[in-house]
């Protein structure tokens, strides 16, 4: 994620009145959460402004255009707009002609893997100016623990008057304007008043909401995420071991799962990347003194997936005179979210590894990739690393080396 503090005074505007107001401002409108959360309280009555730092963005999407993929929102978008609940623009201004704030910056790893405050605080203070008396300010991205009161004793101390609350988003890239009418918001402010604002502010997405303190909504949202990364690990050591011992995992899944309602969780085998779910093992990792064994552990498995597909394959064939193709850059199935894909970094290892490496995505358009077909047919080897349902009927032909990690095919996946 791009954090660049904001322009004071800067007012590029898109079609807004200066001195319309609003009731919800939502810094960072223009992303994965924002943008869909700005679509969602516009579609269900709020009036919208989304604040970003991107012209061109502002332009396309004031046109009613999505950035990205996500199902059903372009729709909900062009009503919002088409109502003028929602606006997009760069103007800090309108931070303060609304009732609520939205703050969707988050705490990145930096390359130590320790959590970076800097930049959400940063960006807080470049919006101090623009902050009001009395105005319920919500952190909405995941951060390290603790932040919430850190930033909560660092506005009072310089007299900022605002109500702090943070309640994290808790979508899936792709599902969010489904979820974020269905999924329970969990939410923490530090007065009455702040609890009930938020409350309201949620409630009118239709969904129910769960109330705890700050550093419990903090903790809430790590846990889940590394929970779903550690059982992630848990299938992917789980194939490593039956591979290792010639047993193909799916069969192996396929008789644990069985009508045997105990493990109908348990996820399959894959890639498991993006932006959320190493960052936030690691922010766990390091607020407890880097004494999380278990989530270290779930790092090295995911992280090394890649590298131990291309030893499993290096062991049986001379990767140096094949070609090997990989489909799928983006970092899950149906999606053109490539940050933190784990499938370039297959194609970094391969590029070292192989004769030559051939990459396709469905979802995404870069000047080195080929197309599915010619992907297919000149590669000797294919890795489906991402299994987007585009792929699903592909025919391969004979003779081609498949690795089917995601078990798309029902072939199972021995190597
Ligand atoms: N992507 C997800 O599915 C998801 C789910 C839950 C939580 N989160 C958390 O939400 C946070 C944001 O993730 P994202 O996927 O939306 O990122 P993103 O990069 O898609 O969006 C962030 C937006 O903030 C904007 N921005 C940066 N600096 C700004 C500034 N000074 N003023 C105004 N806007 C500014 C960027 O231009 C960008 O549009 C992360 O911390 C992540 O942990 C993400």
């Amino acid at each position: 994620m791009k954090l660049i503090p904001a322009a004071p005074g800067r007012a590029d505007t898109f079609g807004e009145s200066r001195t319309k107001t609003y009731d919800v401002a939502i810094i960072g409108g223009f992303g994965h959460v924002g943008l869909p959360l700005a679509v969602s309280l516009a579609f269900r009555g709020k009036s919208v402004y989304a604040l970003d730092i991107d012209p061109v963005r502002a332009e396309s999407l004031s046109a009613g255009l999505m950035p990205f993929k996500e199902d059903g929102c372009e729709a909900r978008l062009r009503d919002a707009l088409g109502a003028e609940r929602l606006e997009f623009g760069l103007d800090p201004h309108c931070v303060t002609r609304s009732d609520v704030a939205v703050i969707v910056v988050g705490t990145p790893v930096d390359r130590h893997l320790n959590p970076e405050f800097e930049p959400l605080q940063a960006m807080l203070e470049s919006y101090l100016p623009y902050f009001k008396k009395g105005q319920l300010v919500v952190l909405r991205s995941t951060v390290y623990p603790g932040t919430t009161d850190h930033l909560h004793r660092w506005l009072e101390e310089r007299g900022v008057e605002v109500e702090l609350a943070f309640c994290p988003e808790r979508i899936a890239e792709g599902k969010a304007i489904e979820e974020l009418e269905t999924l329970p918001q969990i939410v923490s402010a530090y007065t009455d008043e702040g609890r009930r604002r938020c409350r309201e502010l949620f409630e009118s997405l239709g969904c129910e909401v769960v109330e705890v303190t700050p550093i419990e909504a903090e903790l809430a949202k790590l846990f889940s995420n590394v929970w779903r990364y550690t059982i992630f690990a848990t299938a992917n050591q789980f194939f490593m071991i039956a591979n290792d011992h010639g047993a193909d995992f799916y069969d192996i899944h396929h008789a644990m799962t069985y009508k045997y309602p105990r493990l109908s969780g348990m996820p399959r085998p894959g890639f498991a990347a993006g932006p959320c779910l190493f960052k936030d093992a690691m922010q766990l990792a390091a607020f407890n003194n880097n004494r999380f064994y278990l989530g270290h552990a779930a790092m090295l498995v995911n992280e090394g997936l890649p590298n131990y597909l291309v030893d499993r394959l290096k062991a049986r064939f001379d990767l140096t005179k094949l070609t090997v193709g990989v489909l799928g850059m983006t970092f899950k199935a149906d999606s053109d979210d490539k940050r933190d894909s784990l499938s370039y970094k297959l194609r970094k290892i391969l590029a070292f590894e192989s004769r030559r490496v051939l990459c396709s995505d469905v979802y995404l358009d870069e000047p080195d990739f080929v197309p599915t077909a010619r992907l297919v047919n000149e590669s000797d080897v294919i890795i489906l690393a991402t299994p987007h349902r585009e792929y699903r009927e592909l025919k391969i032909p004979a003779g081609k080396i498949v690795v089917d990690i995601w078990n798309a095919w029902g072939g199972g996946c021995r190597i």
